[in-house]
């Protein structure tokens, strides 16, 4: 081998070298940024459900069924205890009277756990409904799975039940 060629040689095998190391750094770097944004989301994610969360509560506490319903899927699922599912928001709507009594609801929020895409959130609560003399109308588990709706995120499934 000429020392030309192998000079040749040695700066291709560098070369390839550092264009080697660079790809493996750009898919680290790549690596890191997608998991950042992830992280964002889940996080981002949690603070939309966490807020409308208390949106709903206080309308609740205000007896207003339509505050309340805005909350809701069109196709909703709503699934009480000892009754059949309830399905679609006119449906829905029939079984809110009890939000017109006078009572106070607390929505203590268990977990929020977002699909990977954020499309899905399954949230699980502990709802309490109790009259101002402090007796329990309601105290019991509540699961949401909220559906995203453009930029919103809508309660697709309701499952509630009392212990
Ligand atoms: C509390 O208020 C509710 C609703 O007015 C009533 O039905 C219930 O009997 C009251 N409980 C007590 C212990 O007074």
């Amino acid at each position: 081998m000429s020392p030309v060629t192998a000079c040749l040689l040695a700066l291709l095998t560098v070369g390839f070298l550092v264009v080697e190391h660079n790809a493996q750094r750009i898919q680290e770097v790549e690596a890191d940024v997608m998991a950042v944004e992830e992280a964002e989301r889940g996080t981002s994610v949690s603070d939309k459900i966490t807020q409308l969360t208390q949106d709903m509560e206080t309308c609740v506490d205000n007896e207003d069924r339509d505050c309340f319903m805005a909350f809701f899927d069109d196709n909703i699922r709503i699934m009480r205890e000892h009754q059949p599912v309830q399905i679609g928001k006119t449906e829905a709507r029939k079984h809110t009277k009890w939000i017109l009594h006078d009572f106070d609801a607390t929505l203590e929020i268990k977990e929020i756990t977002p699909s990977t895409d954020g499309s899905i959130v399954v949230e699980r609560l502990e709802l309490t409904m109790q009259f101002p003399n402090g007796t329990f109308i309601f105290n019991g588990k509540l699961l949401f799975v909220w559906k995203k709706v453009i930029n919103d995120y809508k309660v697709y499934i309701d499952i509630s039940n009392d212990n």
